[in-house]
């Protein structure tokens, strides 16, 4: 399965937020996109989601074969396909147990294996499962985001700054369930808001995102050697 977005104009209360995004995300890869605050990458992983809707240009998927104009679908019709977003500052729910954050995103009870799978990453959830969100740690917060996510079997998952406010620690322990996450062959959409050190051994290529605009597309090593992106990223 493979992530095509064409092209795509948003407007927000008649302000253009997006100027003609166009990337692609597949199975068994992990893309950064990069760019500073306000850039637009949360407006793009919202679009391809169908939360918000382009003025402009589509999102396609590509799946067994054939290729679905997913550009006006709602959004749950796009997680079916096997899309999920994983939200930037997480929304996990704090009054609900970690298993029961679980079963909310599942839609019921998840079957013990499906449950083991996503506990084999995630050892620590396992042994907290029914302490409730609000004394959960911003690490294990991010964990049962990413857990959240996986219940819903997704085939391309796209992470909003998910290493946003954690100690490396608790980074380490997020990039070694996102490298799990890929080995099993799913695909990887990750945002990073400019410190690219912290996703640099993680990705497979990169996007750099300015004023709603894809400014560059290649290696991670390239982008940092590319005096135009840098200026428009780092402002250097
Ligand atoms: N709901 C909204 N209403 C008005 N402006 C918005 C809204 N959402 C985002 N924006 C604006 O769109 C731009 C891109 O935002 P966003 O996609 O959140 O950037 P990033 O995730 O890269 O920080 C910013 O200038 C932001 O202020
Ligand atoms: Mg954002």
């Amino acid at each position: 399965m493979k992530i095509i977005v064409d092209n795509i104009h948003v407007h927000i209360s008649g302000v253009k937020i997006l100027n003609g995004v166009s990337l692609e995300v597949g199975e068994g890869e992990v893309v950064g996109l990069i760019g500073r605050n306000g850039a637009g990458k949360t407006t793009t992983l919202k679009t391809i989601m169908g939360l918000i809707r382009p003025t402009e240009g589509s999102i396609y998927i590509e799946r067994d074969g054939s290729t679905i104009d997913v550009g006006r679908m709602k959004p749950y019709k796009i997680a079916r396909l096997g899309v999920t977003l994983v939200p930037q500052g997480r929304f996990i729910f704090p009054d609900l147990t970690v298993i029961e954050n679980l079963e909310v995103a599942y839609g019921g009870v998840p079957p013990d294996d499906l449950l083991e799978d996503i506990f084999r990453y995630f050892p620590e959830l396992k042994k907290i499962r029914d302490r409730k969100g609000i004394h959960l740690s911003g690490g294990e917060q991010q964990m049962l985001a990413i857990a959240r996510a996986l219940v819903m079997k997704p085939r391309i998952i796209l992470l909003d700054e998910p290493l946003e406010g954690l100690a490396p620690k608790i980074v380490a322990s997020v990039r070694r369930i996102i490298n799990g996450i890929k080995s099993e062959g799913l695909g990887i959409l990750i945002t990073e808001a400019g410190n690219i050190k912290r996703i640099q051994d993680l990705v497979d290529r990169v996007y750099g995102i300015d004023r709603g605009e894809i400014i560059y597309s290649g290696d991670v090593e390239g982008i940092m050697k590319d005096v135009d992106a840098r200026r428009r990223i780092w402002g250097f």
